[in-house]
Order: C-alpha cells, then sequence, then structure tokens
C-alpha cells in the first residue's frame, strides 16, 4: 500500500498548511471516469498526499464533458458509492462530503439545463462547479451564467486562472463577479504547476478579494507529487496563512 509514497522522498517533513481548509471542493478520484485516477490504488495514494498536506474531507467532481467524458449522474453515483466502501474496506481515513460533477459549459450544456440532473457540491448540494474551455473562450459565457443563477443555480467557475484568454484584471471576470458567480482557485496553480501565467493569475486574483474557495483538482499521483511540493512552497504557506476561504464553512 502506499507504493508511491514509499517511493517518493519528498514526502518527508510536509507541512499540513491545508489543515485551515479542511475540505477539498475538486478532485478526479472516482476512478477510471475521466481523465484522474486511474485505479483504487491510485486514489488511495492520492488520499495519503492529501491527508499529509491537511486535508480530512473531500467533495470528488468528475468531469461532465462532451464527448471527451461522456459521464452520466446514475453511473458516477454509482461508482462514488462502491468506491466509498473500497476506501472503507481499505481503512482509508478520509471522509467523502458527497459527489459533484465539473460540468464543462460546451455544445450539450444547454440540454444539461434543460433536462437537469446536476451533482451539486456543499452543504445542501448548493454548488455547481463549472468550467470552460482552456482554450478558446465561448461566445454567451456570461448569458449561460446569468440564466443558471436566474434558475437558483450558485455557480462556482474552477481554476478562472487557467484560461488563457482572461487577464489578471479581465472585465468579464469582473462581470462575473458582480453577478455573484463563486471563483475556485487551484492550490497547485499558486506553486506554478500550471505556468507562470496561471500562478500570477492565481495570486492576482485572491488578492483581489474575488476568490472564495481553492481546491486541488487531483487527477493522479503526478499532481500529488506536485502537492507535496506546494506544501513546501513558503509563497503557498504564507498564504495560506494570511486568507481563509469559503472551504471551511463546509466544516461548520
Ligand atoms: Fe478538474
Amino acid at each position: 500500500m502506499f507504493e508511491f509514497l514509499k517511493r517518493n522522498k519528498k514526502n518527508k517533513n510536509v507541512e499540513p498548511i491545508f489543515e485551515s481548509l479542511g475540505v477539498d471542493m475538486h478532485c478526479h478520484l472516482v476512478p477510471q471516469v475521466d481523465d484522474g485516477s486511474r485505479s483504487l490504488q491510485e486514489t488511495m495514494d492520492c488520499i495519503e498526499v492529501m491527508k499529509r498536506v491537511g486535508y480530512n474531507k473531500m467533495y470528488i467532481t468528475p468531469h461532465f464533458q462532451h464527448p471527451r467524458f461522456p459521464n452520466t449522474e446514475e453511473d458516477i453515483t454509482n461508482r462514488y458509492n462502491r468506491l466509498r466502501s473500497e476506501l472503507k474496506d481499505n481503512g482509508v481515513d478520509m471522509e467523502l462530503m458527497g459527489i459533484g460533477g465539473e460540468y464543462r459549459i460546451d455544445d450539450s450544456f444547454a440540454d444539461r439545463v434543460a433536462n437537469p440532473k446536476f451533482l451539486q457540491i456543499g452543504r445542501k448540494n448548493k454548488y455547481l462547479l463549472l468550467e470552460l474551455s482552456l482554450h478558446q473562450v465561448r461566445m454567451g459565457i456570461e448569458e449561460t451564467l446569468f440564466d443558471l443563477m436566474m434558475k437558483g443555480y450558485e455557480v462556482i467557475l474552477a481554476h478562472p486562472e487557467r484560461y488563457p484568454y482572461y487577464s489578471a484584471t479581465s472585465r468579464k471576470l469582473h462581470d462575473m463577479k458582480e453577478q455573484g458567480v463563486y471563483f475556485q482557485c487551484n492550490v497547485l496553480s499558486l506553486s506554478g504547476f500550471y505556468g507562470e501565467a496561471a500562478q500570477n493569475k492565481a495570486f492576482a486574483f485572491i488578492e483581489n478579494g474575488w476568490v472564495e474557495f481553492l481546491g486541488t483538482d487531483m487527477h493522479n499521483t503526478m499532481y500529488a507529487g506536485a502537492l507535496l511540493d506546494c506544501a513546501a512552497n513558503k509563497k503557498v504557506q504564507k498564504l495560506m496563512q494570511n486568507h481563509t476561504f469559503l472551504n471551511s464553512k463546509e466544516l461548520l
């Protein structure tokens, strides 16, 4: 068990710097449903790392993206329930708070809204986690978000720092904040895992007061290794000491 950690020397003296968050709001640890974990063992290895850096509760949020990940809510829920019991059988001490989804606003999204089965996260399943294309801007995003909020959804935009078409001072992102969209940055953006531009934007958004949530966006053991590095990063440690995020509200 935990072969990954035995091989990885970086896990010595890891600080639990994300303890104040307590809850992870974004990860891909249901095995074999998207580009995340490939096996139960990999999920357990990732969870072990997450515990070492301070997490003890998590929501899991597989991709719902047409046509790349043709997941259904029913199948994901069944697999999540199976994962829960497998983790319990293996003595894994991590509280699974619920199953959500990371829904891509793509060509099929209007159909999802028309026939809603969304898996949502947070207390009383209040939040809908959404992502955009990582490559090209999509027309009408603001209208889509506004329509969702008019329908009563509380919307979290995943990793706004990762969209190359939005700058640190983006008017579009500013308008989303005015509308009431929550932002969730990836913790690994803070240590440069996605490059310098995403790193700078993540810090800028947090300093702007635009970021309510952080997520690991944990996919696999490569991300887990990066999370260990992230927890050892002095700049990230300082930021975690000086900011509070709404993740911790989930602990109440
Ligand atoms: Fe994700």
